[in-house]
Order: structure tokens, then C-alpha cells, then sequence
């Protein structure tokens, strides 16, 4: 299936184009750039031996994101494109609603006028909120997320749901990530963020190369059996399988489907520090800080919807992970340049 991936040189868009392609499917990709690296396409290359498409535009722009679409006549979207920092969205809200959900808007004014009748929506489990239980499923309530991008998120699923009723031909899946983690075992493709990482994978792989002297470690006063945060790390990998497992589903028409995409076992952030350090040998020194803002004690899926209705299962651990992310670190000490 020809398929369009925006943002496809980005962390989790990259790694989903070498997966499809891999499968046998016709990947172009438009990216603005804005959080990614052109260098990206040529790893991509060097992995698969095919060089997709590119075009850079901003799906801001109607009239670009339109121009695209009529040329390629892509069968399926995915759709990756988007800010996506948790912090920056609280201080710049504005940014974040006008980026992610104009862009959305645009990408689908855009299918609808050629006929391209399948998306698969990047969203997250940050839409679920603060979870009042877990393992999360995809019935749990929706829509208070704890930050605009998470809002972004939640409305931008609504927007499809709505657009899906007004268009039955049309087939939306929404992937519900919960936390990606790792690289390609190549060491070529891996989460590059600009600036001080947030996230705590980018930032413990900077402490193991020397680039960090400790891990802040935000908060240990969790209700959690070692007080420290716990998530569902899913490796970078398996999220691009699901995917390509996810495109199969749209082929057989099924109209609106969710799923989230983990591994359904949380680890703390002090088990991921210990698998860390079991993965690669390197110890992370780490020292405790207050809880940070936002952040909730618990947050991890149940995957069997997707394990039943996709045929899709996470297989790598986070060990497995923090090896690839580490491998990717090593390799490209100052990101992909
Ligand atoms: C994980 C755990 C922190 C950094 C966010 C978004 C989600 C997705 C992934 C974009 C928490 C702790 C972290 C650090 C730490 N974003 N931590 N020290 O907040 O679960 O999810 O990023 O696609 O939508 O909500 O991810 O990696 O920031 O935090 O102790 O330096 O690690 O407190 O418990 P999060 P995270």
C-alpha cells in the first residue's frame, strides 16, 4: 500500500518508513523539518537500500500538503507530524493548537479531495489523563489530558472520529503510544532531541556517554513500590510493527479502530536505571528531585485488543531497549548531524 508518512524523519516516523518499506509498501514522506534531520532520509537508505520520497512543506501550508497528495495518490496516511513537547506546550498553548490541529485539519481536507481514504492517527496515552486505574484499555475514559499537547491529542481524535462519521468510507485507526524507547540495532536511527532531553531515556543515554554528570530522577514519593514514576516503555521497534500491522486492519474497511500500542508491564524509573545499567555495563549515577509537575505515579496498557484484533504483540524488553538507545547514543554523541 502507497503510503503517505508525515513526519516520517522524526524518532518514531522513521523507524515506522524502514518497517513498511521492509513490508513491501511505498513510503513518501513529507516533513517540515522542524524537529527532524534531512540525514535521516540517508540512514534510512543505507538501511533499506531504498531512497522513499521527500518532500519538505509544513501541513500548515493547504495548498503544499494539497499539491503532494494530488501527485502521489497515496492509499494510506500516517500521520506523525506534530509538536510534541510536553513543557513547551504548557508555556506556548497557542503554538501547539494552531500547529497540531491545523496541520490535521489540512491533511484531511487534503485526502478527502483525492480519495485517500485511510489514516493512521499517532496519539497517546497522555489522552487517557491521570489514569484512575490500571493497566489502561482503550474504553477508559478520555479527554482530560494533564497538558495542551495531550489536549491536542484528545481533540484531534475527536476530529477524526467526527470526520470518520461524515465520511464512512474513510478509516481511522488511533494508536494510543505509551512510552517509546530505543533505536535501530544499526545504531543509525534513534530519539535525537534537541537541547536538554525531557524524556528519561535520551537523558540517561546522555549520562552513560559522559554529556550529563547524573540522572534527575523527579520524584520518589510515588504510591509505587520503589516511590519512583512508573511507565509502559514500548522499544521504538516494536511500535513500528504495529504499524504495519495496523495498515493490514484498514484494509479490510473496518471504519474507526483504537488501540494502544506498550507492552502492558510498567517499570519505575529505578528499574529502568538498573536495566540501564544491566544492558550496557555503565553505571548511571542519579540523584532524587522533587516530583515534577504533571508527571502521574502510574501509567501503563493493556494491549490484548491489539494482540487480538492485529496480531500484534510488543517482543522486545526494556533491556533489549536501553541496549538499541545506548547503541544509537554511542554512535551519534551529538545526534544525527
Ligand atoms: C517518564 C518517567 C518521569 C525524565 C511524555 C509524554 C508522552 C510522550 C512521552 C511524546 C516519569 C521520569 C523523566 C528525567 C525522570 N511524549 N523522568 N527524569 O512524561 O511519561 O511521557 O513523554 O510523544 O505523551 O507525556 O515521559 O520520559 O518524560 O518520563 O525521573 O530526566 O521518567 O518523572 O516518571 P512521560 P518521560
Amino acid at each position: 500500500m502507497k503510503t503517505l508518512v508525515t513526519g516520517g524523519l522524526g524518532f518514531i516516523g522513521s523507524e515506522t518508513v524502514v518497517k513498511l518499506i521492509e513490508a513491501g509498501h511505498e513510503a513518501v514522506i513529507v516533513d517540515n523539518l522542524s524537529n527532524s534531520k534531512l540525514a535521516v532520509l540517508d540512514r534510512i537508505e543505507g538501511i533499506t537500500n531504498v531512497r522513499p520520497r521527500f518532500y519538505k512543506i509544513d501541513l500548515c501550508n493547504l495548498d503544499a500538503i494539497t499539491d503532494v497528495m494530488e501527485k502521489e495518490r497515496p492509499e494510506a496516511v500516517i500521520h506523525f507530524a506534530g509538536l510534541k513537547a510536553v513543557g513547551e506546550s504548557v508555556e506556548k498553548p497557542l503554538m501547539y493548537y494552531h500547529n497540531n490541529l491545523l496541520s490535521t485539519m489540512n491533511l484531511l481536507d487534503a485526502m478527502r479531495k483525492f480519495d485517500c481514504h485511510n489514516i493512521v492517527f499517532s496519539s497517546s496515552a497522555t489522552v487517557y489523563g491521570v489514569p484512575e486505574h490500571v493497566p489502561l484499555v482503550e474504553t477508559d475514559p478520555v479527554g482530560h489530558a494533564t497538558n495542551p499537547y495531550g489536549e491536542t491529542k484528545v481533540m484531534i481524535e475527536h476530529i477524526l472520529m467526527d470526520v470518520q462519521k461524515s465520511w464512512p468510507e474513510l478509516n481511522v485507526a488511533l494508536l494510543r503510544y505509551f512510552n517509546p524507547i530505543g533505536g535501530h540495532p544499526s545504531g543509525l536511527l534513534g530519539e535525537d532531541p534537541n537541547g536538554i532531553p525531557n524524556n528519561l531515556m535520551p537523558y540517561i543515554t546522555q549520562v552513560a556517554i559522559g554529556k550529563r554528570d547524573h540522572l534527575r530522577v523527579w520524584g520518589n514519593t510515588y504510591p509505587t513500590p520503589d516511590g519512583t514514576g512508573i511507565r509502559d516503555y514500548i522499544h521504538v521497534l516494536d511500535l513500528a510493527e504495529g504499524h504495519v500491522a495496523t495498515l493490514k486492519k484498514l484494509a479490510q474497511n473496518p471504519g474507526l479502530v483504537i488501540y494502544n500500542l506498550g507492552t502492558g508491564k510498567g517499570t519505575s524509573v529505578l528499574e529502568m536505571v538498573h536495566a540501564f545499567e544491566k544492558a550496557t555495563g555503565v553505571k548511571i549515577p542519579y540523584i532524587i528531585y522533587p516530583v515534577r509537575p504533571g508527571d502521574v505515579a502510574e501509567n501503563y496498557a493493556n494491549c490484548d485488543k491489539a494482540a487480538k484484533e492485529l496480531g500484534w504483540k510488543a517482543k522486545f524488553d526494556v533491556v533489549d531497549a536501553c541496549r538499541d538507545a545506548y547503541n544509537f547514543q554511542k554512535k551519534n554523541p551529538n545526534g544525527i548531524e
